[in-house]
């Protein structure tokens, strides 16, 4: 089986009426990441940290995958498919992807500030403060803060080196290392960009781009991927 890899960011999830970051109505257009997303804002304010993903995991649980994560899940059917999402939506999961690999956490868990290694589903919207884990400590976002380590940066960039095809949806490309990612397909694989504003595709040659949306661009891809795959 070829193996594929999807790099996806926030545009992957915009059909499904989850804010982007960067675009005109995007998050840090209303927000100041420094002072919602960030170890000195959890110091300064966890209140207001807790608030800003209180707001958009309630708009998560009110959100449903849209048809290009139902075709990523589909790509499975005669493909190798590994997902890496710097998304913290479950939306890949919830449109029956199997495999996924999330750079950036997961907004629907929690985690101790007391003990790194407890992490809690959250089956509710809201996280507040007073919320402890089984040792006392203030419950936290299972997120990677701007500032703080990708973890999972190491077994992304191995996905990526074995890729026969890399599809990369929905991502400006601005933050590292989740871009730097796509410098580390071989030579052989063949890269898609969809983004209907793909404004820093030319710092990523080889990229070939399919200025769509993605619940558009995607369910035609990959049917011409699945109708074209060596049945093997
Ligand atoms: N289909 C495909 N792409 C889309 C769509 C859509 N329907 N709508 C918007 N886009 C594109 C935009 O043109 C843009 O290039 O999605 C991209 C979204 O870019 P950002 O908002 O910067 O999101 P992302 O690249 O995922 O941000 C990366 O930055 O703030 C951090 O941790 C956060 O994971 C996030 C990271």
């Amino acid at each position: 089986m070829k193996k594929i890899v999807i790099l996806s960011g926030a545009g992957m999830s915009a059909e499904s009426g989850i804010s982007t970051f960067r675009d005109n109505n995007g998050l840090w257009k209303n927000h100041r990441f420094e002072d919602v997303a960030s170890p000195e804002a959890w110091r300064k304010d966890p209140a207001l940290v807790l608030e800003f993903y209180n707001m958009r995991r309630k708009n998560l649980f009110e959100s449903e995958p849209n048809p290009g994560h139902f075709a990523l899940a589909d790509l499975e059917q005669k493909f190798d498919v590994k997902i890496v999402t710097q998304n913290v939506d479950d939306l890949h999961e919830r449109a029956g992807s199997s495999s996924i690999l999330h750079l950036h956490g997961e907004l629907k868990k929690a985690r101790s500030t007391g003990d790194p290694e407890l992490i809690y589903e959250l089956n509710h919207w809201a996280l507040n403060m007073g919320d402890t884990c089984e040792k006392g400590f203030q419950l936290r976002p299972h997120i990677v803060w701007f500032g703080e380590m990708v973890d999972n940066i190491s077994p992304a960039i191995l996905l990526v080196k074995r890729a026969d095809i890399l599809l990369v949806i929905g991502t400006s490309l601005n933050v590292y290392p989740a871009a730097g990612l796509i410098h580390y397909a071989p030579a052989h694989c063949t890269k898609y960009l969809i983004d209907p504003d793909a404004s820093n595709s030319h710092l990523f040659p080889g990229l070939e781009i399919i200025p769509e949306k993605s619940g558009t661009a995607l369910p035609v891809l990959v049917k011409r991927l699945l109708d074209t795959a060596m049945d093997s």
